[in-house]
């Protein structure tokens, strides 16, 4: 069953999505070369609890840290480390989802660190386009699979993948719920998209034409390209309004 959200309720989770937002904002500064990984998994666990707010990730399924730091071709759940420098030339996601007075917000960016080439660079910008691409095509009574569509048809044209493995979710009074949303065309999962459905549109590319994921037996989480290509992934949780999706994962 998937929740329809009401106004006052999706006024709340908006703020759990700012707090999520401000705190991705505040992170950048410290993305740089050199930095630890989990120096900012300290900053943004500290930043969240200042706020009044939790970090959702923390204990879920065991997971053992705040936040998911995922470097080059590490596809998502990465687990911070003081162990993991970034250097030059790592992309790297870091995904955030705060709890504030019940309500989930959940956003994530890739950053570049220091120079990359205009190939990587290319990568990451149109996998940012693609998540745009999927959240403009969100209208009530288009089918969701039409978004996937959209994002596989675009990054396809590139020679890069979509994975498959996982997908975004309706979120607000849990971390993960229904639906779940597919970033590349089947109908399996399909549902006619509705005002006052919320939701997370992640999309994760792997710059080859390789979809094929494998997850680390070492620590569980960490879920690696198979074929060790990179992979980028943005993420903004949006609110299904009358005309089209709203974006909640805003500063503002
Ligand atoms: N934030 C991730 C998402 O976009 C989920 C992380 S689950 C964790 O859905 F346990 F790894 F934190
Ligand atoms: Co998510
Ligand atoms: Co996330």
């Amino acid at each position: 069953m998937i929740t329809i959200y009401n106004k006052d309720q999706i006024a709340e989770i908006k703020k759990a999505c700012r707090l999520a937002a401000q705190c991705l904002a505040y992170l950048e500064c410290f993305v740089t070369v050199g930095q630890n990984t989990e120096k900012l998994n300290t900053l943004a666990h500290d930043f969240i609890l200042q706020h009044n707010a939790v970090p959702a990730p923390l204990n879920y399924n065991n997971y053992p840290k705040s936040i998911c730091t995922s470097i080059n071709s590490v596809v998502c759940h990465g687990i911070p480390s003081e162990n993991v420098i970034l250097k030059n030339g790592d992309i790297i996601n870091v995904d955030i989802t705060v709890i504030l007075d019940g309500y989930f917000g959940d956003t994530s960016k890739t950053f570049i660190i220091g120079e990359a080439s205009d190939e990587i660079k290319l990568f990451v910008e149109r996998t940012e386009i693609a998540m745009y691409k999927g959240i403009e095509y969100l209208k009530p009574g288009r089918r969701l699979s039409g978004m996937g569509r959209t994002i596989e048809d675009y990054v396809t044209k590139f020679k890069y993948s979509v994975v498959r493995d996982y997908g975004g979710h309706g979120i607000g009074q849990n971390f993960h719920e229904p639906p779940h949303v597919c970033h590349f065309y089947t109908r399996e999962h399909d549902v006619v998209l509705a005002e006052g459905m919320v939701f997370t549109v992640e999309p994760m590319i792997n710059k080859s034409k390789n979809w094929k994921v494998i997850t680390s037996t070492y620590d569980g989480w960490t879920v690696y390209t198979r074929d060790k290509s990179l992979s980028a992934q943005f993420e903004h949780t949006i609110a299904m309004a009358e005309t089209g999706a709203e974006i909640l994962t805003l500063c503002e």
